[in-house]
């Protein structure tokens, strides 16, 4: 039984070839980077465009390497839900002609809860219950998960998600999109206690974020409270010690909240998943958290971390339990 998936949520294409057993055999993105990059964060209406161009050729690709026809696919998934509407809307068109002119089943995939999946993948069994932390350009927030399919939101961010604070702050250094692997390396050459920035909620036992006002705080740190107009940006050393003072309020918070959760819910292990788990420092401090927590850490590797198609192998669970879409599968924004 083989499965092709689809993922157009936000700037990645990408298609995804996958047997039953959870075999990935082709899991292929196409990144829009370069044409988002002049904006210092993702256009919505090139991204819905750059999906429309890209995604048949994506899928041509991934079924050539997965070494199997078109044909032979039994199954089509796609991510629905959350995302862009303009962007998810691509995908679930294209799954939809797919599935009709092969006439096999369709399945909606909840993109969250595939980048928790994305763990199980990485694992190679069974990793339920777990307590789940997604962080990634578009979405932060920590989940009890039951199984595959049932994810409780005990709690998320009150404004941006944290890859959003990364690209920005990224911008405001001067250092490019996406913000991320660039504030990553240049926090390499940092200080990350030069600056004293905030770690929202730490003082209390909600499992909320807050990335906003550490924005400002760079902001403000790098030019002042009375920008007029965008002034140079800092070179040098000072760049790098905002930069990993910056990094460090980021992992300290995600840190903090994940260490609360594990305790509050006792749950046994945390999987991580979502574009900032690629964050080395992130997976230091997470590790260190967790063995002190005797709490079991997966994170998967890096191709798993960012939006692939692969994770929405949640797609099998589904099928397991009969749960398919027809043609009214609509593209959901918001998480529900
Ligand atoms: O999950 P993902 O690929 O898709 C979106 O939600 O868009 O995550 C992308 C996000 C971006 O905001 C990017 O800056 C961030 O993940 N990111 C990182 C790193 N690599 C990617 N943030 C911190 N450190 C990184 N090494």
């Amino acid at each position: 039984m083989l499965f092709l998936a689809l993922e157009t949520s936000c700037d990645e294409t990408a298609a995804a070839v996958f047997t039953g057993d959870r075999e990935i055999l082709s899991n292929v993105v196409a990144s829009q980077t370069d044409l988002h990059a002049p904006f210092n964060g993702v256009v919505p209406e090139i991204a819905s465009r750059a999906h429309l161009r890209n995604l048949l050729p994506v899928v041509d690709e991934a079924v050539r390497r997965a070494g199997v026809a078109l044909a032979d696919i039994g199954c089509v998934a796609v991510h629905n839900t959350p995302g862009l509407v303009g962007a998810l809307l691509v995908g679930v068109s294209a799954a939809k002609m797919l599935a009709t002119a092969l006439g096999v089943p369709l399945i909606g995939v909840n993109h969250v809860a595939g980048h928790i999946y994305a763990c199980r993948l990485a694992a190679g069994r069974d990793i339920f219950p777990c307590l789940g932390l997604v962080v990634s350009g578009g979405n932060t927030a920590l989940f009890r998960c039951a199984d595959p399919l049932s994810l409780v939101l005990l709690g998320g961010t009150r404004d941006d998600a944290a890859g959003e604070a990364f690209d920005k702050v990224s911008a405001i250094l001067g250092l490019g999109f996406p913000g991320g692997p660039n504030v990553e390396r240049e926090a390499k050459l940092g200080n990350p206690k030069a600056f004293a920035f905030p770690r929202a909620f730490s003082d209390d036992a909600r499992l909320e974020f807050s990335f906003s006002g550490l924005k400002t705080a760079v902001l403000y740190a790098c030019h002042g409270q009375n920008i007029t107009k965008a002034s140079p940006t800092p070179a040098g050393p000072k760049r790098a010690d905002l930069a990993a003072s910056f990094q460090a309020a980021v992992v300290d918070a995600l840190t903090l909240k994940c260490k609360q959760a594990l305790r509050q819910t006792k749950l046994p292990r945390l999987a991580v998943g979502g574009g900032v788990s690629a964050n080395q420092c992130l997976r230091a401090a997470l590790t260190a958290m967790c063995e002190k927590e005797g709490a079991e850490l997966i994170i998967p590797p890096l191709n798993l971390c960012t939006d692939n198609a692969a994770m929405a192998a949640l797609a099998v669970e589904k099928y397991a339990r009969g749960e398919f879409a027809d043609a009214d599968l609509d593209a959901q924004p918001n998480f529900l």
